[in-house]
């Protein structure tokens, strides 16, 4: 439970930092009436069903729109894992991503080392609200006992390193990395859970990006995750990442859905993982979320009033 009682600290301290150094310039900050609304308004899409899922909410991507929409080298990173492999996928909606991998036609799309990977790798999909279909149940019943689990009911960060183990490979197609409310929370989790040299594979739309995007893709457009540094100019979310210490961090441009989006891959180096914090300065449901966040070390005064909170 250690790290679910680190996790809890780091989101209450972030929270009453973003109260005790933004102060009330921005309504949609946690604490205020306005974020507790906009998390009300984040529930009931999650938990929306039939014809009330807003039609920006995607629960059903298959393997194959995975390996498509995440940075090249996801698709022979999923290919090598071996039975004794862990691939964990956050924000797994339907996980049919998941259910997909252990077909025959992935084996038949996949000949070459189709030995090696046997009965293929465990597979854990997380999801707050549980959308597992018939075909989820039918696979997991012929499927060896655990081989597959789908946990619900939770946010990655209210479960231990404990309840989850550790992971080969990590994918988030527009699950937690994009919806996230504490988003340095969130990547610590991520690396918390990940092997020495495990890869997590992500991406998030709309953002600024390290090589610049075409800037008529800007216009009209309104910014999915924003980050400032404390003096108010932009940082970019792939320098953020790699401002994280233990990781190797590619960031590449993709412009085909003519939307500015960045893929991410996030390979752990070493253990002594640092994320820099994320002070939330606002959070506006959607499908996805709008997020703006103020980085940087809070200053020493504010950690001094902050110690008695978590104690
Ligand atoms: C838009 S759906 C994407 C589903 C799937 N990846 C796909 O592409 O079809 C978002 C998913 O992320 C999950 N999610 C959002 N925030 C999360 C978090 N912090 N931890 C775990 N899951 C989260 C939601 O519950 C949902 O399953």
């Amino acid at each position: 439970m250690i790290a679910l009682k680190n996790t809890s600290t780091r989101v209450a301290v972030l929270l009453v930092l973003s109260v005790l150094w933004i102060g009330a310039a921005h309504s949609q900050q946690p604490g205020s009436p306005a974020f507790d609304q906009e998390t009300k308004k984040q529930e009931a899409i999650y938990h929306s069903q039939g014809e009330n899922v807003p039609s920006g909410y995607v629960v059903g991507r298959s393997l194959l729109s995975y390996a498509s929409i995440l940075p090249v080298g996801f698709d022979g990173s999923l290919a090598s894992l071996g039975p004794r492999d862990r691939w964990l996928d956050i924000g797994a909606g339907e996980g049919n991503a998941v259910l997909d991998y252990y077909t025959e036609l992935y084996d038949s799309m996949h000949f070459e080392g189709r030995e090696r990977r046997g009965t293929k790798a465990q597979t854990v999909a997380i999801s707050i609200e549980d959308r597992r279909t018939p075909e989820w149940h039918e696979t997991a019943a012929r499927l060896e006992p655990g081989k597959i689990r789908y946990l619900h009911g939770k946010r990655l960060r209210e479960y231990s390193a404990e309840d989850l183990g550790r992971f080969h490979l990590v994918t988030d197609v527009i699950g937690g990395f994009s919806y996230a409310q504490y988003l340095s929370v969130f990547m610590e989790n991520v690396l918390s859970v990940m092997d020495l040299n495990a890869t997590f594979y992500t991406l998030l739309l709309d953002v600024r990006t390290e090589v610049p995007a075409d800037p008529s893709l800007y216009k009209d457009l309104l910014l999915l995750t924003e980050i400032e540094a404390p003096d108010g100019s932009e940082v970019k979310v792939c320098s953020w990442l790699k401002s994280i210490s233990c990781v190797q961090v590619s960031c590449e441009l993709n412009t085909e859905m003519k939307r500015p989006f960045e893929l991410y891959r996030i390979q752990k180096v070493c253990e002594k993982v640092a994320v820099p914090s994320l002070v939330p300065l606002s959070y506006v449901a959607g499908t996805p979320p709008t997020r703006r966040y103020r980085m940087g070390a809070p200053r020493p005064d504010l950690l001094e009033a902050l110690r008695p909170i978590d104690e």
